[in-house]
């Protein structure tokens, strides 16, 4: 699709969809083409969204959340051979791609998740996330992402509530620890 589609306009849509339904499966679905289109539409993107953050791997720019820190919406730089650990965000999330090639590791929970700070994982699947292409993760879905490439790659991220306010995890894959995933914002 060519035709213009700002940013204003996904954020209003974004609120009519969550004002229309709860179902999160109907909220991922509705929302993805729309964050396919934004990201169709290069002509918001700024010189700062490239700006690196070499101490955490990926640069997080915060573009727009509610006062009540609901529909987050975020653009992420990713450095060439950085990433996250495995992670859940508390949330739904719809990522589209903007820029480059990010490389998705979907996780799934083996522990009977009763202890807090313990968690075992297993990988479910491995995938290339292309420019344009949707990664989309229900609340309670782990993955981790990794800009295997030799270029900084670029992604717009939607969660329904911003990722810093929904006490989520992070996973450390080889002491099964899992903590707390507070990341730096711009
Ligand atoms: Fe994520």
């Amino acid at each position: 699709m060519s035709d213009t589609y700002s940013l204003t306009q996904y954020v209003d849509d974004l609120r009519t969809i969550v004002a229309e339904t709860s179902d999160e499966d109907e909220i991922i679905r509705r929302v993805g083409p729309l964050a396919q289109r934004v990201v169709a539409d290069k002509s918001w993107l700024q010189p700062k969204y490239y700006e690196a953050d070499e101490e955490q791997g990926f640069a997080v720019h915060l573009l727009h959340e509610e006062p009540d820190h609901s529909l987050a919406v975020i653009l992420v730089n990713w450095l060439p051979g950085r990433g996250t650990p495995p992670h859940d965000h508390g949330t739904w999330a719809v990522v589209a791609g903007i820029e480059g090639v990010e490389h998705n590791v979907r996780y799934e929970r083996l522990d009977d998740r009763s202890r807090p700070d313990y968690a075992e994982l297993a990988v479910k699947k491995d995938f290339a996330a292309n420019e344009g292409e949707l990664v989309c993760i229900r609340t309670g879905g782990i993955h981790k992402v990794t800009n295997e490439t030799d270029r900084m790659t670029l992604s717009l991220h939607t969660y329904g509530m911003h990722i810093n306010h929904t006490n989520r995890s992070q996973f450390n894959l080889d002491t099964n620890e899992r903590k707390e995933f507070i990341v730096r914002v711009e």
